[in-house]
C-alpha cells in the first residue's frame, strides 16, 4: 500500500499538521493484483473511502467488494485488509480517529456506498449525500461527506470557530476555493482545511461538475 499521508493533527512547526481532532488523513493506492499488510489497531477507528478501482475489502469475519462511492469503518480491535484483484491501482482515502479509554466503539465494521443516502442541499449550490454522520459510530468525525457542485455554481461564504476541522478534498474537476483572502486553485488531489476561517467558500468555475470529499468535527 503506498500511503501518502496530507494532513495531521496539530504539532508545533510541522507542515501539515493543523487538525485539532482528527489524527490524519491520506490518500492510498494498491497497486494491480496487491493486498495490504493485515493490521488490527487498538486505540484507532478508521475510515476509508473507495476514490476508484475496485477490490476486495475484509474486516474481522466480513469480506465485501468495494467500488468507487463505498466506505467502510473500522473500529478499533478489528483486524482488516484490503486486496486488489483488478488490473488497475485501487485508490482510497484514509481517516484515522484516535479512541480514548472508556469510550464505546462499534463491534464490527461498517460498510456503506454514499449514494444509499438521500441528496441534500446545502450553502446554495452544495449537493449532498451522507458518507457517514456520529450515529453511524464515529468518534472524533461528525460528519464525512461526498459533495457535488454543478458547473459555474458557487456557494455562500460563510465562517468556521477555531476548535472546528473541515477539509474539503477533490476528487474530480477543479474549482476555485476561497477562503479568508485567500484564492486558490483546487484540483483532484488537493486538500483545502477551512477552519477557523472567518469566511470560505468554493466556486466552480468550470463547465464540468466537480465531486468533493468532505470531513468534519463541529465545535459543540
Ligand atoms: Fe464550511
Amino acid at each position: 500500500m503506498i500511503e501518502r499521508v496530507i494532513l495531521t493533527k496539530e504539532k508545533a512547526g510541522e507542515e501539515g499538521a493543523i487538525m485539532k481532532h482528527i489524527d490524519s488523513f491520506s490518500r492510498a493506492y494498491l497497486e494491480s493484483y496487491c493486498t495490504s499488510t493485515p493490521a488490527t489497531h487498538d486505540n484507532i477507528q478508521e475510515v476509508f473511502y473507495i476514490v476508484s478501482g475496485e477490490g476486495v475489502f475484509k474486516a474481522g469475519d466480513e469480506a465485501r467488494r468495494v467500488t468507487e462511492g463505498d466506505g467502510v469503518i473500522v473500529p478499533p480491535g478489528v483486524p482488516h485488509f484490503l486486496k486488489n484483484e483488478l488490473d488497475e491501482p485501487l485508490e482510497f482515502l484514509i481517516l484515522v480517529e484516535s479512541v480514548e479509554e472508556g469510550v464505546g466503539t462499534l463491534k464490527e465494521a461498517v460498510f456503506r456506498n454514499y449514494r444509499e443516502s438521500s441528496i441534500g442541499q446545502g450553502h446554495w449550490n452544495h449537493l449532498v449525500h451522507n458518507l457517514f454522520v456520529q450515529d453511524d459510530g464515529l468518534v472524533k468525525l461528525h460528519s464525512v461527506l461526498v459533495v457535488r457542485m454543478e458547473a459555474m455554481q458557487v456557494a455562500d461564504t460563510h465562517g468556521h470557530y477555531a476548535e472546528t476541522d473541515e477539509v474539503w478534498y477533490m476528487m474530480r474537476g477543479s474549482g476555485l476555493h476561497v477562503v479568508n483572502r485567500e484564492v486558490c486553485r483546487q484540483k483532484p488531489g488537493d486538500a483545502v482545511p477551512v477552519a477557523p476561517s472567518s469566511g470560505h467558500c468554493l466556486i466552480n468555475d468550470t463547465d464540468q461538475p466537480l465531486q468533493i470529499f468532505y470531513f468534519a468535527h463541529y465545535e459543540r
